[in-house]
């Protein structure tokens, strides 16, 4: 039975800062179940984009794994021989929380799990990189090299699947985006004051770059193709091919 995410509910004194956290851990499925917009579908999409894009002999990445979603979904899909999974977290509690997940798949390809914070994560022999909802947590200084190192360590073809909440250069409608997430989150049963305390914590820890900065960054680090394949209000995920 998954856990309820109740963290902004009840009395609570001062709004700290976010954090990956044992409670968060603990309630994270439902959390992203309720907060991410077609979170399903992006977690599946990635396991697609993985089966037709990994290459035999590689390494696949899921840089900040959470729980383990996106690897588990690729574990299940990549028919490629001798393919590894490494999925990068900096959040042990997660981490443990993945391990009950990864050592229950029944799937063959290995997957280790690895306690590191992203940017200093060596990327190599990689067909397939995945950033689902994490580089907007890297500081913003470390993000054009992060992303420069995942376009070297790529093979060739190689792709980088890249799923961010993002803000819009035009004022009106980034707030017209934002107010129908905010609506979203209400419809999902998350009431307006969870919504504003969640907003808060979340100010100095996650800092959003334009849609239009992430299509450029990625161009200019020289990604042949880069596709928004997924949108809703200000979620987008890019696959960009090497
Ligand atoms: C929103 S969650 C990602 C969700 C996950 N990718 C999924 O699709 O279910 C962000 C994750 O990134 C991790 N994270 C944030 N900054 C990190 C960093 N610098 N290094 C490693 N992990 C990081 C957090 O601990 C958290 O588990």
């Amino acid at each position: 039975m998954k856990k309820l995410d109740k963290i902004f509910t009840g009395d609570i004194k001062e709004i700290v800062d976010f954090k990956f956290d044992e409670k968060v851990a603990n309630v994270f499925e439902d959390m992203l179940r309720r907060s991410i917009p077609g979170y399903s579908t992006i977690i599946a999409v990635t396991g697609m984009f993985a089966e037709k894009f990994a290459q035999p002999e590689t390494n696949i990445y899921d840089l900040g794994c959470s729980l383990g979603a996106s690897a588990l979904s690729m574990q299940q899909k990549i028919k490629q021989p001798g393919c590894k999974i490494i999925a990068v977290d900096n959040s042990p509690q997660m981490l443990q929380r993945a391990k009950d997940f990864v050592d229950n798949s029944k799937f063959q390809i290995p997957i280790e799990l690895v306690e590191q914070d992203v940017t200093k994560v060596n990327i190599t022999n990689a067909s397939v990189v995945v950033l689902n909802l994490t580089l907007q947590f890297v500081s913003p200084e470390k993000r054009l090299n992060q992303l420069e190192k995942i376009y070297r360590g790529l093979t060739s073809k190689g792709i980088l699947i890249l799923t961010e909440k993002v803000k819009y250069s035009d004022e009106s409608l980034n707030e017209r985006q934002s107010e129908s997430y905010y609506d979203f989150k209400e419809f999902m049963g998350y009431s307006r004051l969870e919504i504003s305390r969640k907003r808060d914590a979340l100010e100095n820890v996650m800092i959003l770059d334009s849609l239009e900065y992430h299509l450029e960054r990625l161009k200019k680090l020289g990604f042949s193709r880069v596709d928004v394949w997924f949108q809703i209000f200000n979620f987008v995920s890019i696959i960009a091919v090497k």
